[in-house]
């Protein structure tokens, strides 16, 4: 039996669903001029919020940069080969993670509250907790995207601490990762790189 065979037996989603999500999509930098409305922000939203993290915590927060002067902004903070597609792209997410996110253990985890004094003096186990299942989210993120439809262009070439400071001074904010999103131009991709086969990452025992 083939790998593909197996794995559109296995499929629980239409084949063009996973061809959406996975096999068709594609990491864009060419987008058309067409806008991102605010009922597909919501839309991509909706569907990040559902994706599992640890307690349930969510920390990933979620600036949409959507006007001139705030694309100038952050575009200055950008390496070279990552200024001109934000530049000319629809939309971008600055996503980043929320240090203080135990703070809203209550909200998130109403039945566990006092967990939150397990992390109340513990500020590296906050950031590592706060990076790491924020940086899950952004899988969902980017799978959001694709779910409406959209492409998303993530990109971490680009100066955090500068952006930080530009947009998030003096808070909790932190981030990790840019996504332009839009719809793909015609012609917006080349060759596909190589992905490692099931025999090169898996071990079984
Ligand atoms: C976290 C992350 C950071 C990335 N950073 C950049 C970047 O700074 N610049 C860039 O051009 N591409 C960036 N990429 C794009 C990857 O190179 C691309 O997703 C990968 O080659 C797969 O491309 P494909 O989806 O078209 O197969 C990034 C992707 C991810 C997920």
């Amino acid at each position: 039996m083939t790998a593909e065979l197996t794995v559109d037996e296995t499929l629980a989603l239409e084949p063009a669903a996973v061809d959406l999500l996975f096999r068709q999509a594609r990491t864009t930098s060419k987008f058309t001029d067409e806008p991102v409305t605010e009922e597909q922000r919501r839309a991509i939203m909706e569907l990040v919020k559902m994706g599992p993290t640890a307690f349930n915590n969510q920390p990933l927060r979620v600036t949409f940069v959507q006007s001139d002067e705030a694309r100038e902004r952050l575009v200055a903070h950008l390496a070279g080969g990552n200024q001109e597609k934000t530049r000319k792209a629809p939309l971008t997410a600055i996503l980043s993670y929320d240090s203080e996110w135990h703070e809203h253990f209550p909200t998130f985890n109403p039945v566990a509250p006092q967990m939150k004094s397990m992390f109340d003096d513990d500020a590296e186990n906050r950031h590592k907790m706060g990076n790491n299942n924020a940086n899950l989210q952004a899988g969902y993120f980017i799978m959001a995207v694709r779910s409406v439809g959209l492409a998303a262009g993530p990109m971490s070439g680009y100066d955090a601490a500068g952006v930080d400071e530009e947009f998030f001074a003096g808070s909790n904010t932190h981030s990790f990762m840019l996504v332009n999103i839009g719809r793909a131009a015609e012609g917006a991709w080349g060759e596909r790189l190589p992905r490692f086969d099931y025999d090169d990452v898996v071990t079984t025992l």
